[in-house]
């Protein structure tokens, strides 16, 4: 069962209009002491944190840009790597709900339509412990304005809603909801899983995956250890890839 009611855990929110980096803020907001439930929202980010050094660039307002401060301190470190699975699947729940689209997530954290993708997500730990959870999810983006060519958005999409308030309250309940659960359970990976699987672009899949030394790998992708590994059967045996070890993957 749950312990807190959904909707305690976000303390505080802030909107700021333009900002380097809302996981920038929100790190230096952790080192600071700031209690769990910190959220920064922005319109525009001057330096956009993606994944792997990446940058990530939106044009003003046409984004969700936002961050949140988690402190999971009682999970053991072993189960923190489902923090990375857990908001990617509240993410694609929430716009499947509210947008009415049929959201997919790429493992380990894409939120894609199709193989377009709609959201990145940027996790970052700090000392202390805490997780800085950052999400961009494109909404008003236009097809000319698109960073990349398998960027999509929900109005490309033909999203049911592409008001942002709408879509940053669901993302923020259904968030709330997964982690205070996930919490409860003591991390424990079976409360995220079975529907992790069930809106997993990846998983049954051939893929093809990009290693760090630049090798490839290929196979099928037939589930998630309990660490939160991506399982792929190669011709040359079981691998189990970490997200860390991943620079591209393609279904
Ligand atoms: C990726 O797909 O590489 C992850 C992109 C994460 C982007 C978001 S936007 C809000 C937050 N602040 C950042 O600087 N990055 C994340």
């Amino acid at each position: 069962g749950r312990l807190v009611k959904p909707g305690a855990l976000w303390t505080r929110i802030d909107v700021l209009p333009e900002t380097a980096s809302t996981n920038a803020v929100v790190a230096d907001a952790a080192r600071d002491g700031v209690p769990e439930g910190l959220v920064v929202l922005t319109e525009y980010q001057s330096s956009g944190r993606g994944r792997l050094g990446r940058t990530w660039t939106t044009p003003p307002r046409s984004a969700v840009l936002m961050s949140a401060l988690l402190r999971p301190a009682d999970i053991p470190a072993a189960r923190w790597p489902w923090l990375g699975l857990l908001v990617p699947l509240a993410v694609a729940s929430a716009v499947r709900r509210v947008a009415e689209i049929p959201a997919q997530v790429k493992w380990p954290n894409d939120v894609l339509v199709g193989d377009r993708k709609l959201a990145g997500i940027l996790l970052e730990r700090v000392d202390g412990p805490a997780a800085v959870v950052g999400i961009g999810l494109n909404v008003t983006l236009r097809e000319d304005e698109r960073p990349h060519p398998a960027a999509t958005s929900l109005a490309l999409e033909g999203a049911l809603t592409t008001d942002r308030h709408t879509v940053v309250s669901a993302i923020l309940r259904e968030l709330a909801t997964r982690y205070q659960d996930w919490v409860a359970a003591a991390g424990d990976p079976a409360v995220i899983l079975p529907d992790y699987s069930e809106l997993s672009a990846t998983i049954g899949q051939a893929v093809r995956v990009e290693l760090p030394d630049g090798t490839f790998l290929e196979g099928t992708a037939t589930g998630l250890d309990t660490d939160g590994r991506l399982v792929v059967d190669t011709p040359s045996g079981r691998r189990p890839l970490a997200a860390g070890d991943v620079t591209h993957l393609r279904a």
